[in-house]
């Protein structure tokens, strides 16, 4: 297993695997959990992880306006994600204040003009995330069903969608290797990252 070698590499090779999930599907990254405050209880879930903007530490999601961690961010903004690589046995846990892109945002335009209709669809639900439903048919509008969807069937999902966008100020990589257990906090401070290795 490959040992990752001092805080500068380790913080390298953070930001290499994060840019190498929004490139490719099936990278260890590509799925993490993200955490939110939801009336004073913690709530987790699997997003995608879209994009990233090394220069300005940010990572990005796309999600529904009308789905709980969109309130739960408007009322809190901080916002933690937890990766795993199961091949080198990373553990990565971020800690980020999110901001929410609205439709007429440049961001919010560029991000769903690069998203394929096959996921555009998923913002046509006629009902928010989490409404009862007697039969989970009822809230899919009939054209969004057919295999051949196309980006005029599912514009109706823009006014739904929403860009996350979370600066990093916070990162614990843990790896689990053979040799023993390592672990390392970096913290944005006074403009530049700030590493350290820690007890794991
Ligand atoms: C593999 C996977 C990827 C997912 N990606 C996203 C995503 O990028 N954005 C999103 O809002 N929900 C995504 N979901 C669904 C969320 O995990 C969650 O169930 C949903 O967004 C409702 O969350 P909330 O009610 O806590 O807001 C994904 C689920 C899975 C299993």
């Amino acid at each position: 297993m490959k040992w990752m070698g001092s805080l500068e590499e380790i913080k390298e090779d953070i930001w290499r695997n994060l840019l190498a999930a929004v490139d490719k599907k099936n990278t260890a990254f590509r799925h993490p959990v993200v955490a939110t405050i939801s009336d004073g209880i913690p709530v987790q879930r699997t997003v995608v992880l879209r994009n990233i903007f090394i220069s300005n530490r940010t990572l990005l999601f796309h999600t529904d306006r009308r789905s709980l961690k969109v309130r739960d961010l408007e009322a809190n903004p901080h916002l933690s994600w937890l990766f795993y690589d199961d091949r080198s046995r990373v553990q990565l846990h971020i800690r980020s204040v999110a901001q929410i892109h609205d439709a007429g945002s440049e961001l919010h335009e560029n991000e769903w003009n690069s998203t394929e209709a096959a996921e555009q669809r998923m913002y046509c639900v006629t009902e928010p995330p989490g409404t009862p439903v007697e039969d989970p048919m009822e809230v899919w509008p009939e054209k969004f069903r057919k295999p051949s969807l196309t980006l005029d069937d599912t514009s109706m999902g823009k006014a739904n969608f929403r860009v996350v966008s979370a600066e990093v100020d916070h990162m614990d990589w843990l790896q689990l290797h053979p040799e023993g257990e390592y672990r390392a906090i970096f913290e944005w401070k006074d403009d530049r990252w700030q590493g350290n290795w820690v007890c794991p």
